[in-house]
């Protein structure tokens, strides 16, 4: 369904080039999550961006190539790219699109809004397809005529997903979907997700800070550092046995229910993507750092489709 392949996205700022995106690679097939997890400002929701070419207006560069059900989609003009990709074959729910919602406007008109404008599908029709939608969401059909403020934060994540799926889209990237919500409201949220997959066989991009939530869904994982994606691999192994010293670091900072393992914590911060450190971009905090480590290290393939980048690897 998708193919990235060495995505690279820049931003230009006062300061200097954003390096924010840098030599991404990844697939995902029909069905499958790909959990996109690593520290707030790593990169998670501009890969996000330029996957749905949802771009600010100071990318300096977007450049590599991402494949989507066949068509490659950089260096399309954003009309193709709107009348061919977004909304049919791939949809984003935006982090922040729970507030989003207009609080004054009712839940159908929010839901209708992408069939007529994007698709020219009559009124009547829309509201059909909304009432099939907002039911596999969880949410009872005259729900549909209220108004976003009169729904809860669970139900208005809901909503938001119903958005995302109302034009049948194959993959639906979700961005930090359950961050704000308590933990009882994420796993219903989590639990939807799981039974809309197996029903209507969709792929998911699903970008969290939290590790234990990421788990809930993932076929595979990709931990993101500084705009790298340092470690791929399916979701068993990752989550078991992590090979870089990163992802160990933070599946070791994961609280574990009834085990005697002490919670570890990585030192240091992560680096500003403006001067990212020389080499490995995690060597200031990385405890088996090396001279080598001055060097970028070389993205080494462990598995068809799973790779690590780190030196500790790349000297076997
Ligand atoms: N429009 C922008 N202009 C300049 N820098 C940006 C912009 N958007 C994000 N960034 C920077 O890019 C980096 C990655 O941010 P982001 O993709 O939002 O990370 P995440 O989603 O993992 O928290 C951060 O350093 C952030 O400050
Ligand atoms: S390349 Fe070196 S600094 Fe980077 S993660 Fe591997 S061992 Fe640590
Ligand atoms: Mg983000």
């Amino acid at each position: 369904m998708l193919r990235v392949e060495n995505l690279r996205m820049y931003y230009r700022t006062m300061s200097g080039l954003v390096r924010a995106v840098e030599d991404v690679n990844f697939r995902l097939r029909e069905g499958e999550t790909i959990a996109l997890i690593g520290e707030s400002g790593c990169g998670k929701t501009s890969l996000a961006r330029a996957v749905i070419r949802f771009l600010p207006r100071n990318v300096a560069e977007l450049s590599g190539s991402v494949v989507i059900d066949g068509i490659e989609t950089i260096g399309m003009s954003d009309k193709d790219f709107d009348s061919k990709i977004r909304w049919r074959k791939i949809t984003y729910v935006s982090q922040a699109a729970i507030s989003s919602l207009n609080p004054v406007i009712r839940v159908v008109d929010h839901m209708i809004e992408p069939l007529v404008i994007h698709f020219k599908v009559p009124k009547t029709d829309a509201i059909e397809r909304a009432k099939e939608i907002i039911k596999r969401v969880g949410i009872p059909e005259d729900f549909l005529w209220r108004y976003p403020f009169e729904l809860s934060g669970g139900m208005r994540q809901r909503v938001v997903i119903a958005i995302s799926l109302i034009t049948n889209p194959k993959i639906v990237i979700l961005d930090e979907p359950t961050s704000a919500l308590d933990v009882m409201t994420q796993a219903n949220i989590l639990n939807m997700l799981k039974e809309l997959r197996s029903k209507i066989n969709l792929s998911y991009i699903f970008i969290t800070h939290d590790i234990a939530v990421s788990s809930e869904l993932a076929d595979k994982v990709a931990v993101m550092y500084a705009g790298w994606i340092v470690e791929l691999g399916p979701a068993e192994k990752v989550y078991v046995d992590p090979l870089h010293p990163y992802s160990k670091g933070l599946l070791g900072s994961v609280p574990r229910l009834r085990s005697d393992v002490p919670v570890t914590f990585i030192p240091g911060t992560p680096p500003s993507l403006i001067n990212p450190p020389k080499g490995c971009r995690f060597r200031p905090r990385c405890r088996y750092a090396m001279p080598k480590c001055e060097e970028i290290p070389p993205v080494i393939k462990t598995g068809s489709e799973e790779y690590v980048r780190c030196w500790l690897y790349g000297e076997k």
